[in-house]
């Protein structure tokens, strides 16, 4: 990529001021303002679609190449030079060889070397133990020069006869020239730190403040630190028991922090251009388009309608959160993650090339250690959120530009609609939905906070109206840092369908003090809140849903007018039908109200497509497409007191099926009999009136 960057805000209603951060190997660019409604090339789509906004932006800018300044470290800004004798210690717990433990300007470092022994490097000198420490094991490392000699010791916290990671090297050292500057632990370091310790200059003790990026020094020398680009916290220390999963109950032994050398929070890049969105922009879906050459680069962004306000009856609520969630993801590399018979390099876009070179990484990611990304900040550059990206292993658009096909469908259709985020769900609860007589959601809202979640249930508690329009929904526990906003936290904990698990230990979020892991697991199933919930995931094809008695009710059959009988949605350009990718089942154990409507239903999936691990308790051949009848994706409707309701399609792939045949099939129509009906003053229900009567 030869344009890249990001904008400061992903969600910005008339008034506010976005900045534009670009990155480019071309010496100028021209930037301008496009509102955003189809971006996928996909044949038989109907391709891009962009209207141009005259702003401000219009213009040329001066390029240039930012950098990325990757890894996390800690650093202590007001520390003395240090002049003579000295003595450091920690526990260090490393995870690939190489990384600072310890260094202080040119005077001095300490550091595990490429053979990941013990290192001092003191002036010009180098000193080592030249006996590894092992990986993921926890050792006491110290480093002293009293004048005349430097000593450096290890020792393993749980040794082994002769342990040949125990070493203690003392030889003749000069002091080196004193030189100041900052002192900092864990530069370059992928592995855990803990109580790093520096004789009559400060102690620090890592189990304070975890919620936070402050350090603090418990020698009673104040002097503290602060971690940069979120290395983890809220992680096992040496002395963890076990007693305690929740750090919050046993801080002491949380007293650790995992740096990364490819972490990053905040690129931190020169903005080169900002937009004061105008006062009469339209709500909607909009993008900075950076072009320069044949390159060119699109930042996306939404306006949404000034605050306390709403246009009309229809809000769009944009799963931000789950686009942060997926940034940057290239999980499939070199990882084969399904009963798939393709190969995932040909479908590689060159933004996957690009995230897998930096690295940037998301919450499908691992450390090059083999350990999961827990934080993701739209501080950076988010490559596959992007109006024409197609994810490699689905071979078609997802996330962002597969909510795209519902955004252009819905002006297709002749919508208003005024466009939210997670974000602002996250911050303004029920009241932002309230204004709303119904609220569509993207095709796959997988990420949610408390807060969202609570509102949505106020919302639809007090009469409101949703239509679920993707799969695997309302499923991960998510955490929106409250000190760095622009951070989202997520622990994969013991089970669930993702791409890593937790270290033991490690399920809590550092910045909420939450339980991690799945909502169903903290008795918030998605099928209480929506009908349905996660059921499979397969990557080969999509199929339609075929029509269920429920279709024929009296309740629903307004549902299917002008639909004709037979498959609802077998043409697509996401994976070739309505519902796939993953797919969401009705259950009544799980919360699936006893009057749900089952509308429609497909089945008969491949195996490619298996039934979701955190509902099988043995592993066993019986479990995909073609066997298991949990394999499923289920369409329900129904009513909830006080005129609200539920349409749930429990697909991921439902949405692009809306534009074939130009625009006119039957998930496109059944979608416009929901909308409209939902969107409409008269109750929606039968439910309506026997309340009344009541
Ligand atoms: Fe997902």
């Amino acid at each position: 990529m030869n344009i890249v960057g990001y904008s400061d805000v992903w969600s910005a209603a008339p008034g506010d001021r976005i900045r534009f951060m670009v990155s480019t190997v071309h010496p100028r660019f021209e930037a301008s303002i496009v509102r955003l409604f189809h971006g996928d090339p996909a044949p038989g789509g109907p391709g891009r679609k962009v209207r141009a906004v005259e702003t401000a932006v219009d213009g040329e800018y001066p390029g240039r190449e930012q950098p990325y300044p990757l890894g996390s470290y800690g650093i202590v800004e007001d520390v003395s030079p240090v002049d003579g004798p000295f003595s450091f210690s920690a526990w260090v717990y490393p995870t690939t060889s190489g990384g600072g433990i310890v260094e202080q300007g040119d005077a001095w470092r300490l550091y595990l070397d490429d053979d990941c022994a013990l290192a001092l490097r003191l002036g010009d000198e180098t000193f080592r133990t030249g006996a590894p420490l092992r990986l993921f094991t926890w050792s006491f490392v110290s480093a002293s020069f009293d004048g005349e000699q430097v000593r450096l010791e290890q020792r393993p916290l749980r040794p082994i006869p002769d342990d040949p990671a125990a070493a203690v090297a003392q030889q003749p050292a000069v002091a080196p020239p004193p030189t100041g500057g900052p002192l900092v632990f864990g530069r370059g370091l992928n592995g855990k730190l803990e109580a790093p310790r520096l004789e009559g200059v400060g102690a620090w003790d890592f189990s304070a403040d975890i919620g936070s990026d402050r350090i603090r020094d418990v020698s009673g020398n104040g002097r503290d630190g602060r971690l940069v680009n979120m290395p983890m916290r809220a992680v096992t220390g040496h002395n963890w028991t076990g007693r305690e999963i929740d750090w919050r109950n046993a801080p002491d032994e949380y007293g650790a922090v995992f740096f990364h050398d490819d972490d990053l929070e905040d690129a931190g890049w020169e903005p080169s251009f900002e937009l004061t969105v105008p006062d009469d922009l339209p709500s909607g879906v909009y993008a900075a388009w950076l072009r320069a050459g044949e390159d060119e680069e699109w930042l996306p962004f939404i306006v949404r309608p000034p605050r306390g306000e709403s246009r009309g009856p229809i809000a769009f609520l944009a799963p931000t959160l789950s686009y942060l969630a997926y940034a940057n993801e290239h999980a499939a590399e070199g990882n084969p993650v399904a009963v798939t018979d393709f190969v995932m390099e040909d479908y590689y876009q060159p933004e996957d090339r690009y995230a897998i070179e930096v690295p940037l990484n998301g919450l499908y990611d691992k450390h090059r250690d083999g350990v999961g990304w827990c934080y993701s900040s739209r501080l950076r550059p988010v490559v596959n959120m992007r109006p024409h990206y197609h994810m490699p292993l689905v071979r078609s658009a997802h996330q962002f530009p597969a909510d795209l096909h519902l955004v252009d469908w819905l002006e297709e259709k002749g919508f208003d609609v005024d466009v939210i985020t997670d974000e602002d769900l996250h911050a303004e609860g029920a009241e932002l939905l309230q204004r709303y007589r119904v609220v569509v959601t993207g095709s796959h809202p997988e990420y949610w906070t408390t807060p969202m979640l609570d509102g949505l249930e106020a919302y639809l508690e007090g009469g409101g109206r949703i239509m679920y329009l993707g799969g695997n929904g309302f499923y991960w526990v998510t955490s929106v840092d409250p000190e760095r906003p622009h951070v989202i936290e997520v622990r994969r904990g013991r089970r669930g369908t993702g791409t890593w698990r937790g270290e033991p230990g490690e399920d809590y979020h550092s910045t909420t003090g939450e339980p991690g892991g799945l909502w169903r697991d903290r008795g918030r199933p998605p099928q209480r809140l929506v009908g349905v919930g996660m059921a499979a995931q397969g990557f080969d094809r999509a199929l339609p849903f075929e029509r269920e008695p429920g279709s024929e009710d009296p309740r629903a059959t307004w549902i299917f007018d002008g639909v004709p009988p037979g498959p609802i949605g077998d043409a697509g350009i996401m994976m070739g039908g309505a519902a796939g990718l993953e797919v969401d089942r009705l259950d009544h154990a799980l919360g699936t109200p006893p009057h749900a409507l089952l509308l429609a239903s497909a089945t008969g999936f491949s195996d490619s497509y298996q039934h979701v691990v955190e509902e099988v308790a043995s592993s066993d051949s019986k479990q995909g497409g073609t066997v298991s009848p949990f394999v499923r994706g289920d369409m329900v409707f129904y009513e909830l007191p006080g005129g609200g309701a539920v349409f749930s399609v429990g697909s991921i792939s439902w949405c692009g099926s809306l534009s074939h045949n130009g625009y006119a099939n039957a998930v496109s129509r059944i979608t416009e009999n929901v909308l409209t009906r939902f969107a409409a003053a008269a109750p929606v229900t039968p439910a309506e009136t026997e309340e009344v009567v009541t």
